[in-house]
């Protein structure tokens, strides 16, 4: 029987009328005072906590969010394949598998199978695992995570920006509409959460190097910014920020260089207040075939790796663009938590691979 009693940290107590013993439980590993670290070795015990709860209701939400959004603008779900034959995000971090003898790769973003399937059915998106054999060992990389990916057709990177703000908003007030018990228990500052409304702020990447360098960095034009570089310049914000324009060296081959603004690419990422930094990145593809494949060779790439991607440019092509959303990154920020994998019931990192 269930007694509301406010001294309970559930607003309940429960009232024994009768007891059956399902299971014994002798000397439960879990201690007050158990290191992170163990935390995560007994993972598959630990989500079981008050704290692994409140995350996941929240996770619950942001995953409902992100669908029902979609499905209200008109978009339809789709689904690539996780196995895969060239690059998207560079090679560097892919990771090889044995495929009957053959040497494919893990996807790292959906991105290619969306863009073929606008051809289709013109708004797409997308919410699945994507790999990367991050050798960085940060607080916002992991091995394997879930990767919210949309394309649209006849669009540029100022409607894909404004699409990207209306996600952002909409699942924010989802969660603060629905787990306002699980922000408390996590101590999160609802103040922080209650503000993210569009317009977001927008800066050019030329304007992030000066101010980061006014704050005692010493970055060059053309250097990609880092976990460090976007604490440091997102720290103060209360509410998102864009960065566009990044150089084309700071991007992968698929994006649209500006014709406005030599040697920058029509991209944007978009990066979490509070030291978070990013969580979208995204931006115009190219769209024509002669500009694709010397795009690619630009790059050191082999158009024959790409036969199937240039197709979609050679048989009827149109305007396109999209964006991919770390799901994992958003949850870490919404949730104020200080490590990724506090987001993720069973992470994947460069050392862990279980529970
Ligand atoms: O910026 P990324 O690499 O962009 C792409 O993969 C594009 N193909 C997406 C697209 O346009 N469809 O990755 C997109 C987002 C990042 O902003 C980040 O939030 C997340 O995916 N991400 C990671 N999250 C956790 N751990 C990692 N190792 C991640 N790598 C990327
Ligand atoms: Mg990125």
């Amino acid at each position: 029987m269930l007694k509301n009693d406010p001294r309970a940290p559930g607003g309940k107590e429960v009232k024994l009328t009768s007891i059956t013993i399902c299971g014994e439980s002798n000397n439960f590993p879990i201690t007050a005072d158990a290191s992170k670290e163990y935390l995560l070795d007994v993972r598959h015990l630990w989500v079981r906590s008050r704290k692994m709860n409140a995350i996941f209701k929240i996770r619950d939400t942001v995953f409902e969010a992100v669908h029902s959004f979609f499905r209200k603008k008109g978009y339809y779900e789709v689904q690539g394949p996780m196995f895969i034959t060239a690059a998207v995000e560079g090679g560097a971090t892919l990771f090889k598998v044995d495929y009957f003898g053959r040497e494919v790769y893990l996807t790292q973003s959906s991105q290619f199978y969306l863009e073929a399937l606008i051809f289709s059915l013109e708004k797409v998106y997308t919410i699945a695992p994507s790999f990367r054999a991050e050798k960085s060992r940060t607080r916002r990389h992991v091995t394997e995570f879930w990767h919210a990916e949309a394309e649209v057709a006849w669009v540029g990177l100022e409607e894909i920006l404004k699409v990207e703000e209306e996600l952002i908003s909409y699942v924010v007030d989802k969660v603060l509409d629905k787990n306002q018990d699980e922000l408390k228990i996590l101590k999160r500052d609802l103040t922080k959460l209650e503000n993210i409304k569009p317009p977001f702020y927008r800066y050019r990447y030329d304007d992030v190097i000066d101010e980061l360098n006014k704050k005692g960095f010493k970055l060059s034009w053309g250097e990609d910014l880092g976990a460090d570089e976007e604490r440091a310049f997102t720290q103060d914000f209360d509410k998102p920020i864009f960065v566009i324009g990044y150089p084309i060296q700071c991007k992968a081959f698929y994006h649209r260089n500006d014709p406005k603004h030599p040697g920058t690419t029509l991209s944007a990422d978009l990066l979490a207040p509070e030291g978070y930094g990013e969580i979208i990145g995204g931006g115009e593809r190219i769209y024509d075939e002669r500009e694709l494949i010397n795009k690619i060779i630009e790059f050191g790439l082999k158009p024959e790796d790409y036969e199937w991607y240039i197709d979609l440019r050679r048989y009827g092509t149109v305007p396109h663009a999209g964006f991919g959303l770390g799901m994992d990154r958003l949850i870490m920020w919404i949730a104020g938590l200080d490590h990724i994998v506090d987001a993720i019931p069973f992470p994947r990192t460069i050392r862990r691979v279980r529970p």
